[in-house]
């Protein structure tokens, strides 16, 4: 079986092949354009950069950069909703927006060249991840309003690909048509790829013996441990696409199969930063900050994303950088009595721990002063010694982590499961 061969250099798009100079000049003509195009055009780009006092001319290198002031998610929710857009109105193809889960959605926008844009690097992503023209793609991200859906449809009809459009939702319907329509590749948060084992498990199916040969994994923060799970489980390629709608979408960052160590960076289209998140001052490792290059309709400057990761050297295309996986976000870590706790940490230690299934949620209570955080997880069918597995798992934070936890081992199937982005922390702390 070919199980996601890595594109021969031909395949490849002429920037994947340029050298980091190349590419350099070429970012550094696209950032010009994007600090002029919204600084003329966006009436808050002016006031900012005039109050710090900065001007587009004063960028003359790369370096310069760090003289422009951040764009933040406040920001844009005080623009909400045209205010951030760089076109006239009639010039947008098409908007999307944030969930808003906290307050007003985000509001985004895309010029006809802005979607030509997106599906061009969506579509170098599905290659990166071993995809290729006349596959089979199952697009289990939702469509509408979110990105994933349509980003990763586009992309995919722009590889060539046979692309099945499910969206979310309606698990043994998404089982049923992998095994009628036996798609090549399938593309969907990893939280909801555990779902989908257990309706193939429920219905009594092989996962392994699925048509299944690559997952494209994203918008939400996954670990190396359940890379290995999901790999072992339904025996594919498990590559990690990042992307967030400011920016994009979809298809900002994708980790190239032969690799698998980490995203490259589409640095031609976006120009990542990673700063320290309280000082903002540039860090080797800390909060990812992207400038678009060549967004016309909504163009951001240093906009503070909140993830955290590490900016390195690239490797299988050695011109754009790379960033580690996504440890969190920094609104998703946790204080436990001073201990700064990301959920993928736990992540990890859940799918060490024998006896233990990947299905687990972080709940934090207040019973007196002091904050607990129990670990609720579900005990793999069938698996025995539930009192060994809790210890084993509260002993592995303690030594990891460094932090106390209560630890619930619960019966299968009894955790909410997500149908997109999973919710893993449950805050009932008051006050
Ligand atoms: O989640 C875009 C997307 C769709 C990416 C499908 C990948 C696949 P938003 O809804 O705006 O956009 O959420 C963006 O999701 O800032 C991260 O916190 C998180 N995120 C996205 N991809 C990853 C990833 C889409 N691979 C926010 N690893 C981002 C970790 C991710 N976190």
């Amino acid at each position: 079986m070919r199980l996601g061969d890595p594109p021969s250099p031909d395949e490849l798009d002429a920037i994947e092949r340029a050298s980091r100079d190349e590419l350099m000049a070429l970012q550094l003509e696209r950032l010009q354009w994007t600090l002029h195009h919204a600084y003329q055009n966006v009436p808050f780009y002016r006031q900012k950069f005039d109050s710090h006092s900065v001007h587009p001319r004063d960028c003359k290198d790369l370096g310069d950069l760090a003289k422009f002031p951040f764009t933040t998610k406040e920001d844009l929710r005080e623009h909400y909703p045209y205010g951030m857009f760089a076109v006239p109105r009639e010039q947008v193809a098409r908007i999307h927006a944030s969930s808003g889960t906290t307050g007003r959605p985000t509001v985004v926008g895309y010029t006809r060249k802005d979607l030509d844009v997106w599906a061009d690097v969506m579509a170098r992503s599905i290659r990166a991840s071993g995809g290729r023209p006349g596959d089979v793609v199952h697009v289990a991200y939702g469509y509408g309003l979110f990105t994933g859906g349509l980003g990763a449809h586009y992309g995919a009809e722009r590889l060539g690909c046979t692309v099945v459009p499910v969206s979310g939702g309606m698990t043994p319907r998404q089982v049923r048509l992998i095994t009628d329509l036996r798609p090549d590749i399938i593309m969907v948060t990893p939280s909801y790829m555990l779902a989908l084992l257990d309706e193939f498990d429920a219905q009594g199916l092989d996962a392994r013996a699925s048509s299944l040969r690559i997952g494209i994994f994203g918008a939400e923060p996954w670990t190396e441990r359940m890379r290995a799970e999901l790999e072992e489980r339904f025996d594919l390629h498990a590559v990690d696409v990042y992307g967030l709608s400011e920016v994009m979408g979809p298809g900002v960052a994708n980790e190239c199969v032969e690799s698998k160590d980490g995203l490259h960076v589409w640095e031609d289209h976006f120009y990542p930063e990673t700063v320290d998140p309280f000082t903002g001052e540039p860090a080797d490792a800390g909060e990812l900050v992207f400038t678009t290059l060549t967004k016309e309709a909504m163009p951001v400057v240093r906009y503070r994303t909140r993830d955290l990761t590490r900016l390195l050297p690239g490797t299988a295309r050695p011109a754009f950088r790379r960033m580690e996986k996504v440890t969190g976000r920094t609104d998703d870590m946790i204080i436990l009595r001073g201990v700064n706790v990301f959920p993928t940490q736990i992540e990890e230690l859940v799918l060490r721990t024998p006896g233990l299934s990947p299905h687990f949620q972080l709940h934090l209570t207040r019973p007196a002063r002091l904050d607990v955080m129990t670990v609720k997880v579900e005990a793999r069918p069938g698996a025995a010694g539930r009192a060994e597995a809790a210890e084993a798992l509260r002993n592995a934070v303690k030594d990891t982590v460094g932090v106390r936890v209560e630890v619930e081992v619960v019966d299968p199937e009894t955790l909410e499961r997500s149908v997109g982005k999973l919710r893993r922390v449950i805050d009932k702390r008051r006050g």
